[in-house]
């Protein structure tokens, strides 16, 4: 597995790329592996015993600072070829107690997952870790994992504001924690989880709706027994995890389908640049991933999922999408959950859309790897398109507006709206230029080959391709 590579993630190495007109998107293709699942299968081959063996795991940096990071614990990651030549990764596990000290700082680069999954894991083990992150992920706040994570008996020491660079001093026995969060947070959830799994006893985290249940599935499917209660039906109303500490995971495959946020930026192309029509296969379909879908098909989109199945315990389905007109809607906030990395693509999709979207209770995308409402809002608008933010809410009225053109979007660390406003440059007669597109790196590595294979023009200032 190659090594990320920071330095040509910003600053001197930061590539621009320019995006014109697409004439139609067509093409039968598959996306990079779910970033969500891949963290999780690498840290519960990890803590296995046995061999796990993953395939379509996703090669980004975010999930190459989870690779690492596992490394550091002394789980033995090897890559090979399947029968089909597609690659293989397969952990050594440790088993829940067998993780050894990392003997250097664990740089979580990008990702936000990395670092809060891997401090819930960490906070369960009776030595000292540090870890630090970019520039982004330094911004980002670690009190909301820090708070349940020491009612376990671990301590943290952070910078300033309870953020990254972090000590932590993990405890021997962890004491089982009931916690009560107010927000649907997956990465809080799994953190607390991943702690509970040393502790002697019932883990439980309850949550007021359903944020995504890889973790909860992955357990299952290593042979943990998870207790779920759902207060209404599946994705609604409050929703209640628990495991009972100290079990043994064992090893197994997993298969990791494609990300459906990464399709989203080929859906979202595909919708708005005429002439287009795309069959996606293999991608995610869990439930509480899916409303940009169910948006879109709300906003008139011709897409259909085909062939679903399900897979490691997560469904999946192939994705047929043809180019429509869009109309503006609603989006509630009970959809923050199953959308919550897909608003900066949706709001592209509304600009070319007849009518207004509003779109509600998008306070944690202040949050993200930037802070996307206000970097949303910015950027639209120097593109000439009418968006605005009141407090946890975005409004983008469609069309109508003239495009600007020689428009360059400092893309903020953030890939989403680095590939957000590449896909925008595929319509109108003004191209776009991201300032940054290396960043793309952290989840969808050869998305701007990827689309020029499928009709779009998106050039480098460098040449630089994403391998
Ligand atoms: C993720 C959870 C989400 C999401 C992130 C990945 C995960 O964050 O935005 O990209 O893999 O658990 P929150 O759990 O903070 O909402």
């Amino acid at each position: 597995m190659s090594k990320p590579d920071d330095s040509t993630r910003s600053g001197p190495m930061a590539a621009i790329a320019v995006s014109t007109r697409a004439a139609g998107l067509r093409g039968d293709v598959t996306v990079p592996g779910d970033k969500s699942i891949s963290h999780r299968a690498l840290i519960m081959g990890a803590l296995s015993v046995g061999e796990t063996s993953i395939t379509g795991l996703l090669t980004g940096e975010d999930v190459l600072h989870t690779a690492r990071a596992i490394a550091a614990f002394g789980a033995k990651l090897e890559d090979s070829a399947g029968p089909d030549g597609k690659p293989v990764y397969t952990v050594h596990g440790r088993g829940i107690g067998g993780l050894s000290a990392p003997t250097d700082v664990l740089d979580m680069g990008n990702s936000g997952t990395c670092a809060r999954l891997i401090s819930g894991l960490l906070s369960a083990y009776p030595f000292t870790s540090f870890l630090t992150g970019d520039e982004s992920l330094r911004r980002r706040p670690m009190e909301r994992i820090i708070e349940p994570l020491s009612s376990t008996g671990a301590k943290f020491i952070t910078a300033e504001g309870g953020r990254l660079p972090m000590t932590i001093v993990g405890t021997s026995i962890p004491i089982p924690l009931t916690y009560d969060n107010s927000i649907a947070s997956a990465q809080v959830k799994s953190a607390v989880l991943l702690a509970g799994l040393h502790a002697p006893g019932i883990t439980t985290v309850t949550e007021p709706r359903t944020s995504r249940d890889h973790t909860e599935r992955m357990f299952r499917h290593f042979g943990v027994d998870v207790d779920i209660v759902q207060e209404k039906g599946e994705g609604e109303g409050a929703y209640k995890v628990s495991i009972v500490g100290q079990p043994e995971l064992k090893g197994c495959p997993v298969c990791v389908p494609g990300d459906p946020s990464s399709a989203a930026f080929l859906v979202v192309a595909a919708l708005i640049v005429p002439g287009s029509h795309l069959m996606i296969r293999n991608v995610g379909t869990n439930p509480i991933r899916t409303g940009l879908f169910t948006t879109l098909r709300e906003m008139g989109a011709d897409l259909a999922f085909v062939n679903s199945r399900s897979e490691s315990g997560e469904p999946v389905a192939d994705i047929e999408v043809k180019s429509s007109s869009l109309k503006g809607v609603s989006v509630p906030a009970a959809r923050v959950p199953s959308m919550i990395d897909e608003y900066p693509i949706l709001a592209i999709a509304a600009s070319l859309a007849d009518g207004v979207t509003r779109m509600e209770g998008l306070g944690e995308l202040r949050f993200k790897e930037s802070d996307r409402l206000t970097t949303m809002e910015k950027n639209l608008t120097a593109c000439g398109i009418s968006a605005s933010v009141t407090e946890d809410v975005l409004t983008v009225r469609g069309k109508g507006a003239k495009r600007k053109g020689a428009v360059t979007i400092p893309v903020k660390f953030d890939h989403r709206i680095a590939m957000s406003f590449l896909v925008l440059g595929m319509v109108g007669g003004q191209s776009i230029a991201i300032d940054d597109s290396s960043i793309i790196r952290t989840s969808f590595p050869g998305f701007i080959p990827l689309m020029n294979a499928l009709g779009a023009s998106i050039k480098t200032d460098d040449g630089y391709v994403m391998s």
